[in-house]
């Protein structure tokens, strides 16, 4: 972890099982209500359950790959929820997304998968499997101290120890893509927020879902 003095008071574990509750707890209140186009479309409200996330949220957590920021009092400060992407599952994820009656998740989840349509990842770069960081969320009281930059460098290890070739995210908020220009990620693909129907189109700073990807040495 980073030796800049804000940041020493926090530490960078795993997720385990039991801590399940708390990290959708911590996403709850931090990112199902905030993140710029859950936020447009309205998908719930601060604290409140959205089942169909929560369960996206914990096939990813199930993954193994995730990582918690906590505080000196033991709190969550922040998150980054990793999976692992095969080739050919993207298409059997969305037979079974299609299926929800959930209309506000369902439209998101089509935007991700319309810009991730855009470029064949696993034929550009040659490889079966991608790390991908699904969610990056740091609480409301520690934005802008550079936590989840703290939470980036962590994730790309967690990649490299897994043997993971290529890192990808796609970020929906202009603060997540400062983030991921920082660590070296570059743009494959985008689709703009002007293009979008006004009831899901996220008010600015937020201009665009960029498809970003980072090759790991
Ligand atoms: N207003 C203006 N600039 C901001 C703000 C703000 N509210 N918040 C962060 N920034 C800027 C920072 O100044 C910094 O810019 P710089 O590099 O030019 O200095 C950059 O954004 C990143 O700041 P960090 O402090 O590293 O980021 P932070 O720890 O605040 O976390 C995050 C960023 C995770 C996006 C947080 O705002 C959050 O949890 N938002 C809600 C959930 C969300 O939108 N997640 C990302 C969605 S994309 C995805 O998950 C794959």
């Amino acid at each position: 972890m980073s030796s800049s003095s804000s940041e020493d008071c926090f530490t960078i574990v795993d997720v385990p099982e039991n801590r399940y509750d708390e990290a959708i707890h911590h996403l709850r209140w931090n990112f199902f209500a905030d993140e710029p186009l859950n936020n447009a479309i309205g998908l719930c409200a601060r604290g409140e359950s959205q089942r169909a996330l929560e369960r996206h949220c914990l096939l990813t957590l199930k993954q193994g790959y995730s990582r918690m920021l906590m505080d000196k009092k033991g709190a969550i400060a922040g998150m980054a929820l990793n999976g692992i992407l095969k080739k050919g599952e993207r298409e059997e994820e969305e037979r079974r997304f299609d299926e929800l009656d959930d209309e506000k998740f369902k439209m998101i989840m089509k935007l991700l998968y319309k810009v991730n349509d855009k470029v064949d990842l696993f034929a550009k770069y040659d490889v079966d499997e991608l790390f991908e960081c699904r969610i990056l969320s740091v609480d409301a009281n520690y934005r802008g101290k550079g936590l989840a930059s703290v939470l980036m460098d962590d994730s790309e290890k967690v990649a490299k120890n897994a043997g993971f070739k290529v890192c990808k995210a796609d970020a929906t908020s202009a603060f997540s893509l400062k983030v991921y220009l920082k660590h070296g990620y570059q743009v494959e693909a985008e689709i703009s927020y002007t293009e979008l129907d006004k009831s899901i189109r996220p008010a600015p700073p937020h201009q665009a879902l960029k498809l970003m990807v980072k090759l790991l040495d």
